[in-house]
């Protein structure tokens, strides 16, 4: 069963009723369930059997301190993208030894935070970047474990927008030109390179192009050792996509087996940065029906959650199941477009629904525990949401609804 199932004609998350919820903590409400978090990872965890590894949760998918505190409980480790998110990462009770600091733009305080709690490694995207780690590092008199992440070329076959592995993106170095950048590094004296890294695009819904990729990283670390370079690990990244509406994706277990397959080597330690795969579907957005409003060539229905809770559905035209908290047996379903408060045309959340709706009903916006909170914004002035984590038969706020003072409280006028 899944974690979020009828029961009696009433939505359940885990244990517990979803319009109860609802009742209590008001709409636009994020609703997660700390079972499907846990089981998402151990499903990564236990994939790799005996082979080395670390399951490094991708912080940016849904970065609330609770969610990390029960991934760190299970050993989980970190792909981090900020200095942000690494302060979310230690109070949430993760370990930086087993965390990795990935994105093009790391400042010169972020690199030195990150050294002075000392995480795992740096995946470094540029020379300018590897001059810089080394300058911070010397000045604080500390060796810098690094990584190159490396731009494969190849299609990952995803949205544009989230396809990073091709030679036109800003991510990653070309892994042709990729050894003599590895040569530079085993010539500064501050850092000590013990990886290749690479992450090719998100939601991936087969499993060839992560072979490929994993192909060609391996043909690197072959011609990195003829040079006399020790790589230590290989991290994959993340990318595994999961089920919206339609789609197939390969299991966890396959998708890690066919990694494992090609890799051919129980030796040396697997590095992978899940986000998605682990938070999509822990989470639903629960959001009212406002109101109705039928027109001649259009029916909408307005909804109180918007591009500023889930952005997915405006900038990637994403689409993700809508359904009743609580079916109606009377009436008929018509044809609804979803749409926000938002002053936006781009702002819906569905379009087209076969719903049977009146003004009032409760919904659910399933596969919204990754990329749905973590890129919300306070657009039109609109708090965010609030955040419940449900586990077992009990409910808990881990994050209230933010407060207008919240919003505008640290804002200030000219003295005159
Ligand atoms: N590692 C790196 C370096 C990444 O850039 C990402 C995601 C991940 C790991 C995790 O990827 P995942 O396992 O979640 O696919 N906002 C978009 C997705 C952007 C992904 C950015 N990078 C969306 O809502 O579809």
């Amino acid at each position: 069963m899944s974690v979020f199932h009828y029961q009696n004609n009433q939505l359940f998350a885990e244990q517990v009723a979803v319009s109860e919820l609802a009742k209590q903590h008001q709409t636009p409400l994020f609703v997660y369930s700390r079972a499907e978090f846990e089981n998402r990872w151990k499903a990564f965890d236990a994939a790799f059997g005996a082979q080395p590894h670390l399951v490094c949760y991708a912080v940016k998918t849904n970065s609330n301190v609770a969610i990390l505190n029960v991934l760190a409980k299970l050993g989980s480790g970190f792909d981090i993208v900020s200095q942000g998110e690494l302060e979310r990462v230690l109070r949430a009770g993760g370990d930086p030894a087993k965390v990795v600091f990935s994105g093009v733009a790391k400042k010169h305080a972020e690199i030195a935070r990150a050294l002075e709690v000392g995480i795992r490694c740096f995946n470094i995207e540029s020379h300018a970047e590897l001059d810089r780690i080394q300058g911070v590092a010397e000045s604080m008199n500390l060796i810098a474990n690094i990584s190159i992440r490396v731009n494969p070329d190849v299609d990952a076959k995803t949205h544009p927008y989230i396809s990073t592995g091709l030679k036109d993106n800003k991510f990653g170095v070309d892994i042709n030109t990729a050894p003599e950048l590895y040569a530079d590094a085993a010539a500064c004296p501050n850092i000590n390179i013990i990886g290749i890294d690479c992450h090719i695009g998100s939601q991936l819904t087969e499993v060839k192009p992560f072979v490929d990729a994993l192909e060609r990283v391996l043909k690197l670390k072959a011609t990195l050792e003829d040079m006399g370079i020790d790589i230590h690990h290989l991290d994959l990244g993340g990318g595994l996509g999961i089920q919206y509406t339609q789609e197939t994706p390969p299991k966890i277990a396959d998708y890690i087996q066919a990694l494992l397959t090609k890799l051919n080597d129980s030796s040396i330690e697997v590095i992978i940065e899940p986000g998605r795969a682990i938070a999509g579907n822990a989470g639903i957005l629960v959001t009212e029906v406002e109101y109705l409003k039928p027109t001649e060539h259009k029916n909408f229905a307005i909804i109180d959650a918007a591009m500023n809770d889930l952005i997915r559905p405006a900038l990637y035209q994403s689409v993700q199941d809508i359904i009743p908290v609580q079916p109606r047996t009377d009436g008929v379903a018509a044809a609804w477009d979803l749409v926000g408060p938002v002053c936006e045309t781009g702002d819906f959340l569905g379009k087209n629904r076969a719903m049977n709706l009146l003004a009032g009903d409760l919904l659910a916006v399933m596969s919204s525990g990754a990329y749905g909170f973590s890129m919300s914004s306070n657009y039109n002035t609109r708090p965010r949401a609030a955040e419940v984590m449900v586990d077992g038969e009990q409910a808990y706020v881990i994050r209230p609804r933010e407060t207008y003072e919240d919003l505008m409280g640290s804002e200030v006028c000219l003295p005159a």
